[in-house]
């Protein structure tokens, strides 16, 4: 499926470095100089996920970027890049900003500023092929996860961090050390392998199928992973 159009309005020292990072991490990256050429740009264009916009060198200009984004019906987050400085003067003051508008400051690296946009497309469910928002639906209200359990989140958009190992010793140490019921879930597509790292893959188990063997009261037994993990955590106390 093709990423979505990035726009991007920062100044020429700044502008042509985002663009290709972008480019490069397959966005359709697109520069844009006036706001006349947002405006052409968004009556033939409904894929713009995120605006870039420099919110500091010329505020004027970028209020009728700002402006652009939210007409005709679009509704497009924008992430405005700024000096510290600006950035505390305008959380001070009264500010337009929507609620999915985002601050990035100043100095930054094109590859930072690519994961914030990489962010920003996962929330703004604006990545659609036509057949409708891919992340959709559903609550994610706070109070509505606190009534089933507390939910933990290991996140990091960078690969080969430690996610996976944290956030495997973390559900161990609970399950084993507080005696907490705890489900583990691998929410990456592509590189999952909490399985691996617990030494499930070889019996193949999915979460289907540890949940409903769980509740057949079959899942009583730790794998080797498990085992060895429980005998360093009673030795940890
Ligand atoms: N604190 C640490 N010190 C040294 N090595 C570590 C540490 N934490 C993890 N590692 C090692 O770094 C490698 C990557 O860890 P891990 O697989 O947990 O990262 P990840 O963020 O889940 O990666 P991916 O993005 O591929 O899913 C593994 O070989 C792991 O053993
Ligand atoms: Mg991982």
């Amino acid at each position: 499926m093709a990423r979505p159009a990035i726009v991007a309005a920062l100044p020429p020292s700044e502008q042509g470095a985002v663009i290709a990072e972008l480019s490069q991490a397959g966005f359709d990256a697109i520069p844009i100089s006036r706001p006349i050429d947002l405006e052409t740009l968004l009556a033939s264009r409904r894929d713009v996920a995120v605006a870039i916009l420099d919110g500091e060198r010329d505020f004027d200009t970028s209020l009728e970027y700002y402006a652009l984004l939210h007409e005709a019906g679009q509704d497009i987050p924008a992430l405005m890049v700024l000096s510290p400085r600006a950035l505390e003067s305008m959380t001070l003051g009264p500010s337009r900003a929507d609620a999915r508008d985002e601050f990035f400051t100043r100095p930054y690296s094109p590859d930072a500023l690519r994961w914030r946009v990489e962010a920003m497309c996962i929330r703004s469910m604006t990545v659609d092929d036509g057949s409708g928002a891919v992340l959709g639906g559903g609550s994610t209200e706070m109070t509505d996860w606190q009534r089933r359990a507390q939910l933990l989140a290991v996140f990091n958009p960078k690969g080969g961090v430690g996610k996976t190992t944290v956030a495997t010793n973390l559900a161990s140490a609970l399950a084993v050390n507080q005696g907490q019921r705890v489900l583990l879930v691998d929410a990456d597509t592509v590189t999952g392998h909490v399985t691996t790292s617990l030494a499930w893959n070889r019996s193949g188990r999915s979460l289907t199928a540890g949940v409903t063997s769980s509740r057949a009261g079959r899942s009583r037994r730790w794998p080797t992973s498990q085992r060895r993990t429980r005998r360093a955590c009673r030795s940890c106390r």
